[in-house]
């Protein structure tokens, strides 16, 4: 399927990852370091990056990047997920958690409860702590709850199968677009998914992406853009069939998709709902992106002059939130120390470091008080309410936030 890119380090991919077809080259955000790939001060010569480009299956619409770095080249890889330190991400994995006890999994004796990568591991915590047998599959494993340590496919699915029997739900959140080997995620469920089960998984939504012009989504990690078309499409291809969405606030706006076995369940009227408003939208229209590009331009000339117009003025401005979407606004952009002198972060593994590509050094959230900066540019804008109200000391001290999502404002 991928054909080696010479002198570039990454892949090139020859067809759509779900159905083989033929891609169309949508948007280029040039070469681009690892978003993950936080550097020691020491290790700034060997840094590795690839062409991150988006293009659309014309055969089964699904979105998703043109080209890959070799997992061998991910930096992360068996190393534990890096948290989001964030109070409302952990209150959505349980309340998630404790709607399936009054709702799928109900009348469900013994019920059995899969998450591919688990993310903090809030979700089966709360599965546990009310007695649901439960398993995390995923390579690097977590704290409190009981991991199979495998990628989640037919193999591992198997093991699992004949361990614990069908799972009632398989669950991944953030992950799913995150996994370019799909016909090997569903190989798994083929396996391991009760007959009456459900696959559910929630990712960003491309229609939120385009909506907002949250360009930043895009970056290495995430190979597939969904809209309920390409996951219909893609359900559809591997013998499953999409029968509930939902839309989710969470992380800029995303949407959790339930997917059965064909044939098992009568689809909700949302997902008409949101097929026929993505028709509306022309969604999966290729055309629709060439608007989007000249909107994320537009996005990095204003906040750049802003950027340059307070450094000038003798201003200072800070960074807020050292995600991995922000690889892609720093070095799309071209924002280094000289405009932004350092990114402050709750994740202590990133602390230390330097960002990927524009080499920002990481601090802690204590280095942002010391004393407060002018501004903040807001990084972290998917956590704008969470991180706002802990910070409101900074507002009411003079402090103004930047945020560029969905477009270019002070606040
Ligand atoms: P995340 O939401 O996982 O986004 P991405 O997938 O793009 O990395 O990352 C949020 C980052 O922001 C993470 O590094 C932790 C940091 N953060 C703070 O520093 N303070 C906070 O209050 C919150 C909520 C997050
Ligand atoms: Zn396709």
């Amino acid at each position: 399927m991928f054909a080696q890119s010479f002198g570039r380090g990454d892949f090139s991919v020859s067809g759509c990852r779900v159905c083989a077809g033929p891609l169309q080259a949508l948007a280029d955000f040039g070469r681009q370091p690892l978003s993950q790939a936080f550097v020691r001060p020491d290790e700034v010569s060997t840094e590795f990056c690839y062409q991150l480009a988006v293009g659309i299956c014309t055969d089964c619409t699904m979105v998703q990047l043109l080209h890959e770095v070799p997992t061998a080249a991910m930096v992360h890889e068996g190393y534990p997920y890096h948290s989001s330190n964030s109070t409302v991400m952990r209150k959505h994995f349980q309340d998630t958690a404790l709607s399936w006890l009054d709702n799928e999994l109900a009348d469900r004796r013994d019920p059995f409860v899969i998450e591919i990568g688990c993310n903090d591991g809030v979700t089966l915590q709360t599965l546990r702590d009310k007695g649901v047998r439960h398993l995390a599959v995923e390579p690097s494993g977590i704290a409190g709850v009981r991991v199979h340590k495998a990628f989640f496919n037919a193999a591992s699915a198997a093991a699992i199968h004949s361990a614990d029997g069908p799972a009632d739900i398989v669950y991944a959140a953030n992950t799913i677009c995150a996994l370019p080997d799909i016909a090997s995620v569903f190989a798994g469920l083929a396996v391991v998914l009760a007959d009456d089960g459900l696959f559910v998984f929630e990712d960003p939504y491309l229609g939120e992406i385009l909506a907002r012009t949250s360009f930043d989504q895009i970056y290495d990690e995430h190979f597939f853009y969904f809209t309920v078309r390409s996951v219909q499409n893609m359900a559809d291809r591997f013998g499953f069939e999409l029968v509930d969405v939902e839309r989710l606030p969470v992380h800029g706006g995303q949407i959790r998709y339930s997917v059965a076995r064909r044939g098992r369940r009568v689809p909700t009227p949302a997902v008409a709902v949101l097929l026929t408003e993505e028709e509306g939208a022309r969604l999966t229209n290729p055309s629709i992106f060439d608007d989007f590009v000249a909107r994320v331009d537009l996005t990095r000339d204003s906040l750049m002059s802003l950027l340059r117009r307070l450094t000038a003025a003798g201003h200072t401005v800070v960074g807020y939130g050292a995600t991995a979407k922000s690889a892609t606004t720093a070095n799309y952009f071209g924002i280094g120390p000289e405009l932004v002198p350092f990114v402050c972060d709750s994740t202590p593994a990133k602390q230390g470091t330097l960002t990927p590509g524009m080499h920002i050094p990481v601090r802690p959230p204590a280095d942002f008080a010391d004393p407060y900066p002018d501004y903040a540019l807001l990084f972290a804008w998917n956590h704008a309410d969470e991180i706002m109200a802990k910070e409101k000391a900074f507002r009411e001290s003079g402090g103004r936030w930047i945020v560029y999502v969905p477009d270019v404002r002070v606040v």
